[in-house]
């Protein structure tokens, strides 16, 4: 058992799902309607706790309904929330078209609480943590959590998820152990596979193993060891069962990744784990049937 900081984003996710994709200005109506908590550090979180690993989530909450909901589901699953900032104000929300057909999901966000400050971080005791995970996002105060968090660690890894482009989203790489590339932040880079990016970008990271899952192709993986070979390492995709809902994908991807490396698994082994729990993850809705004792 590991205890991991997840720091990021907390979300009520509003998941339609229908019986196929709507077109523009179409009236449809959803065969199921669910809320619940979502954003990526959060979704991490609920893996690794269904994993049987202690977690800590670190997210700016609204004290509306939807922070409400949030909190009773993280007490629910045993993820410490106790450094959590409350504003007043309203919880970002995800409105999320699931297609029954192919489970695709598709995310539309609206937020306007403040984003998490470096502050807010450094209220942590971080020393206590096997693992620190990050979401790469509002550049400038990720950088002074990442600072901070380097002059106090020991040899805590630290991982960092860079989903989306951003400005000056690269100065973070070179404070990751771990950086967790997605398809689309290599596409709009104009990369066409994930072993093209990561080689694109080794001088930026050059201590950090690199990461990139590319969906039904698999995964992609640069070990940070220069003795080891500079070519990319390959797990194929894990398919479990038809797909459902890919909503979390991503998230069972990188809480797979991390689990794994933070309990001494290779860079290979990690990369296989990540994928299986992708592909399980796909198979059902939510999260409750990846946890520890759930059937597969
Ligand atoms: C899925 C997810 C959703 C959330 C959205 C935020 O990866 O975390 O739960 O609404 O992405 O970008």
């Amino acid at each position: 058992m590991s205890l991991f900081l997840l720091t990021g984003i907390a979300t009520l996710d509003i998941v339609n799902t229908v019986d196929h994709y709507p077109a523009e200005d179409e009236e449809l109506r959803a065969s199921a309607s669910r809320h619940s908590p979502g954003g990526n550090a959060l979704n991490a979180a609920r893996i690794l706790a269904g994993l049987g690993h202690r977690t800590e989530l670190l997210a700016h909450l609204a004290d509306d309904p939807g922070g409400k909901h949030i909190l009773a589901t993280l007490d629910a699953d045993g993820i410490d929330h106790a450094h959590c900032p409350c504003a007043s104000g309203t919880t970002p929300t995800s409105y999320i078209t699931l297609n029954a057909i192919n489970g695709s999901r598709t995310i539309v966000h609206y937020r306007e609480l403040p984003e998490l400050s470096s502050h807010h971080f450094k209220a942590l005791p971080i020393e206590r943590f096997d693992w620190l995970h990050f979401e790469g996002r509002n550049v400038p105060e990720t950088n002074n959590m990442l600072r901070h968090a380097r002059g106090r660690l020991l040899d805590q890894p630290i991982s960092i998820e860079i989903e989306k482009p951003r400005p000056g989203l690269d100065q973070l790489f070179p404070q990751a152990d771990v950086l967790i590339f997605s398809r689309a932040y290599a596409l709009a880079l104009g990369h066409t596979c994930a072993s093209e990016l990561l080689t694109a970008l080794r001088p930026l990271a050059p201590r950090a193993a690199l990461v990139c899952a590319w969906g039904e192709d698999g995964a992609w993986a640069l070990a940070a060891d220069r003795r080891a070979p500079a070519e990319a390492i390959h797990a194929s995709a894990v398919r479990s069962g038809p797909v459902v809902d890919t909503l979390g994908a991503g998230d069972a991807f990188n809480a797979g990744l991390i689990e794994a490396l933070a309990t001494g698994s290779t860079l290979d082994e990690a990369l296989r784990r990540a994928v299986t729990l992708a592909g399980r993850k796909v198979t059902g809705q939510g999260f409750s049937h990846l946890a520890d004792g759930a059937r597969a």
